[in-house]
């Protein structure tokens, strides 16, 4: 066994004791940014080019700092982007949802579908749209201007290899209710992935101390207030026929359910569910006013 293999095992040990809920997974991940290698490569490293600073970074861990806010980077979807302190770190489970989207838009019979994505943090689903479907033009909006800088700072760093794609995200700054005044009925689909949590619900440590207060709380006794605002918004903004998608917490299905009922003159509403299974996202079609 190689140093870096034996001091992975330790460090695994520490961080399950710690509660990281994935301790070996958190600490190979931490061993091969460090090292600049893969996880699969990390038994090629030598004894002698062991990096001590791997320890520090283990501490983090175990203090319960986000992974991603050690390694400064979060995978979604195809994208490696930068986090860190002031953005929310993008979630598998929106992942599914954004895929969702994304095959409804390579669907559609658009020449170019114009897409709102409401409270982007690190522009990780505006980005994936503008990737994966080459022709959409996507309005990102962003209120924090913390967030804000880390998508520009991920916009650039997309526009560096594909300026086509970073070229068809545009970041607007202020409040999702109202940044695209002017742009109402013109968008084929709204995404949104906006603050849901009850206030006084328990999170665990990595997304109390870390994801920023805007990226988490909804409002309301039941904390949905901003997925509210996004259905106002989304029934403005969608083009008769336009299709809409909004994640919620897993318990929240039923309740996100009827904010897009069809009393409310919404469609074809669904609970949609992540990979575990659990209720993730709502999707609606807005026939017209
Ligand atoms: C849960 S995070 C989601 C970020 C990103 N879309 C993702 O899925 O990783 C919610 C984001 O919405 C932003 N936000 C919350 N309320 C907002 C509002 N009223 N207008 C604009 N952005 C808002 C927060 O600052 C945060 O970046």
């Amino acid at each position: 066994m190689s140093l870096l293999l034996d001091e992975i095992a330790i460090a695994t040990a520490r961080l399950a004791e710690a509660g990281v809920e994935s301790p070996r997974t958190d600490a190979e991940l931490i061993a091969a940014r460090l090292h600049g290698v893969a996880r699969s490569e990390l038994h090629l490293v030598p004894d002698s080019d062991f990096d001590p600073r791997f320890w520090d970074d283990i501490a983090r861990r175990q203090a319960r700092e986000p992974l991603q806010h050690i390694t400064g980077i979060a995978y979604f979807r195809y994208l490696e982007l930068a986090v860190g302190p002031g953005v929310f770190v993008p979630r598998q489970e929106t992942e599914v949802m954004t895929g969702w989207a994304i095959e409804q838009l390579a669907a559609m019979d658009v020449a170019e579908p114009l897409v709102a994505d409401l409270g982007t943090g690190s522009g990780a689903i505006a980005l994936s749209i503008a990737q994966e479907v080459p022709r959409a033009q996507v309005h990102a909006v962003e209120a924090d201007p913390l967030a804000r800088q880390w998508a520009e700072r991920n916009i650039a760093s997309v526009a560096a290899a594909s300026p086509h794609t970073a070229g068809r995200v545009r970041l607007h700054a202020g409040d999702f209710g109202t940044a695209l005044a002017g742009l109402e009925g013109h968008f084929d689909l709204v995404v949104s992935n906006p603050p849901y949590i009850p206030v006084g619900a328990w999170v665990p440590p990595e997304v109390g101390e870390y994801d920023p207060a805007t990226a988490l709380w909804g409002g309301g006794k039941d904390g949905l207030d901003a997925v509210r605002v996004v259905e106002q918004t989304a029934r403005l903004l969608l083009r008769p026929g336009g299709l809409l998608a909004v994640e919620h917490g897993a318990q929240q299905g039923a309740a996100v359910y009827w904010v897009f009922a069809e009393e409310n003159g919404w469609r074809e509403t669904r609970n949609r569910t992540d990979l575990a299974g659990r209720d993730r996202f709502v999707t609606a079609v807005w026939p017209g006013a």
